[in-house]
């Protein structure tokens, strides 16, 4: 792995206040294992409350709304997010893909809001096992890119792409070592193709889906994946961590 690996735990719709002493104790923890960069997207309700308790992990969202402001009752603009605390924001989560209906173009509006609010932002791409079986899983998986992803002067540095295959998260199942390999570096040849070699060569594509202490180290090693985003498994700081060490090994090699 070239660069520091990143490690994002993605809290999902878990966790009130009593959470954040797992919070606290990743954010120790993360101050010894400085080869690894460590970020928790807890619910907006506890993003202020986490940014005050960890000083050293990143702190971030899990959505946004596309637009600065307004009448959507419910909704949370980015701006709104980084004044709570938040430094980057998830966008096109395959959850709010599926529940919420959301298109390329509505993830690729929501991820132009979180760079002009000036967080980063990571966006998400995945097949669904059916797209796999059909052997699509790559044309669809860069199709998304090309739809999802912002563009424009200086947006490379700003966008990690997270990979996720949709039969893979929380299901326990994960690709092969060499079927992420080979997807990574079809999203590495797109990123390319969309910020140019130079600025595509730097940016970090995640995996996820199903990530666990015991086979981090395996994952994590596949070509071009430059980290991982962790549901399931980020939710307690014992097994986040059991990623995180695994990834600070990694990064030794
Ligand atoms: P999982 O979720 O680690 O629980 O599979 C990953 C994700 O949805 O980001």
């Amino acid at each position: 792995m070239a660069q520091r690996p990143y490690i994002v735990g993605n809290w999902k719709m878990h966790g009130t206040r009593a959470m954040l002493a797992e919070a606290r104790a990743i954010d120790r923890a993360a101050e010894r294992l400085i080869k690894v960069e460590v970020a928790l997207a807890p619910p907006a309700t506890l993003i202020h409350a986490t940014r005050k308790e960890a000083t050293l992990i990143g702190v971030g969202a899990q959505d946004c709304h596309p637009a600065d402001g307004g009448a959507h009752t419910g909704d949370i603009s980015a701006a709104m997010l980084k004044d709570a605390g938040a430094g980057f924001t998830i966008v096109g989560h395959s959850e709010r893909r599926a529940d919420h209906g959301e298109s390329d173009a509505d993830v690729k509006a929501k991820a132009e809001a979180v760079l002009a609010s000036g967080m980063n932002v990571i966006v998400c791409v995945g097949e669904t096992e059916e797209q796999r079986d059909a052997g699509k899983a790559e044309s669809v998986v860069a199709k998304q890119l090309k739809a999802s992803l912002p563009t424009g002067e200086g947006v490379a540095e700003k966008v990690t792409v997270a990979y996720e295959p949709v039969w893979a998260i929380g299901t326990g199942r994960t690709p092969t070592v060499d079927d992420i390999g080979a997807m990574h570096r079809s999203i590495r040849k797109v990123v390319q193709g969309i910020y140019g070699d130079e600025d595509g060569a730097g940016v970090r594509i995640l995996y996820g889906g199903s990530v666990k202490p015991d086979n981090a180290a395996e994952l994590l090693a596949a070509d071009e994946v430059g980290g991982a985003l962790v549901g399931g498994a980020s939710l307690t700081a014992e097994s986040f961590l059991g990623i995180i060490v695994a990834a600070a090994e990694a990064g030794e090699d």
